[in-house]
């Protein structure tokens, strides 16, 4: 994982405020997260044995999030603590429902420089995946890539927050993760295109497989250029936060099988990226019923068994 790590700052409200609206919410609670934490957590719950590469500062916001890593197993030798930044910060609102809004004040994940990447070149190579988001800069991003691509590791990335994304980095992606916002974004087109328009223009990015994330609608799989359509389970959804990163982090845990049928052509490919893309559904799904970014990301066990119950559609 190339990504950020933030402290979450989260309040409850029974409605999302509209621009230039106040809203009074309950108590605030704070959660370690960051899309990079996030997603590093969600794939080592599912198994996975996971490096993060990333920034904090070196404050008691930092010092927390680190904590709640360390007892995740997640390898933090590439973890940078930077003197005299503050640790990313999310400010979020989650409204009856479970949706939200967030805002993220990146601190000392906007330090982290493609030269930070030198002393973890070795950890990126001898990865089995690369996984990436858009909360560092994004040269950082395109250097990992880049690296990756060279040594045959799969680079997955979640192109999230929203913004269009530079040829460099895009021609070094297998996987694109994207909502609805993001891919309009991403293809010049408005917000309320409709999802199969949008299905149908992704595959011309030249990403080989690409997921549209449509929250309780599901989704999209294009796995080279053939669409098909992903189930979500119905769940009484609380807190949408941490979702899509509970999405990419169990897809990201089963793509080494993945990538490795895909490079030998194997007839096994397009069943495997559905599996994957199964569980990485029940893992979305099932964060939604919990409050929290990391706090809500599921175990193996559960998102296994409800994983089971989904099928692919044509
Ligand atoms: O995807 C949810 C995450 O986005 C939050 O944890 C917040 O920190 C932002 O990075």
């Amino acid at each position: 994982m190339v990504g950020s790590l933030n402290m979450d700052l989260v309040v409850r409200t029974a409605k999302l405020p509209r621009p230039g609206e106040t809203v009074l919410g309950g108590s605030y609670r704070t959660y370690p997260g960051g899309k990079g934490a996030n997603q590093a957590v969600a794939a080592a719950r599912l198994g996975a044995r996971v490096a993060i590469i990333g920034c904090i500062g070196d404050d008691p916001h930092g010092h927390k999030v680190r904590a709640a890593l360390v007892e995740e197993n997640i390898d933090l030798t590439h973890l940078i603590t930077r003197e005299g930044e503050a640790t990313g910060l999310g400010l979020i609102a989650v409204a009856e429902g479970g949706g939200n809004m967030i805002v993220v004040a990146p601190g000392a994940n906007a330090t982290l420089k493609p030269a930070d990447l030198e002393p973890a070149m070795t950890a990126i190579t001898a990865a089995d995946t690369l996984v990436l988001q858009m909360e560092v800069p994004i040269a950082t991003n395109v250097a990992a890539a880049e690296a990756a691509r060279r040594a045959g590791v799969a680079v997955l990335l979640n192109a999230a927050p929203a913004r269009v994304l530079p040829v460099e980095l895009l021609r070094n992606v297998d996987v694109l993760i994207v909502n609805r916002v993001e891919a309009a974004m991403l293809m010049g087109m408005p917000e309320d295109v409709d999802p199969g328009r949008l299905t149908l223009r992704l595959p011309t990015l030249g990403v080989p497989t690409v997921l549209l994330t449509l929250g309780a609608q599901g989704g999209i799989l294009s796995h080279k250029g053939r669409p098909r359509r992903v189930p979500t389970p119905h769940v009484a959804a609380v807190d949408t936060v941490g979702a899509g990163d509970a999405f990419c982090g169990a897809l990201a845990s089963r793509w080494k099988r993945v990538h490795e049928a895909t490079k030998a052509r194997h007839p096994d490919e397009f069943t495997l990226v559905e599996q994957a893309t199964l569980l990485a559904s029940a893992a979305g799904a099932l964060a939604t019923t919990r409050s929290g970014a990391i706090a809500s990301l599921p175990r193996s066990d559960e998102t296994i068994a409800l994983a089971s119950t989904l099928k692919i559609g044509s």
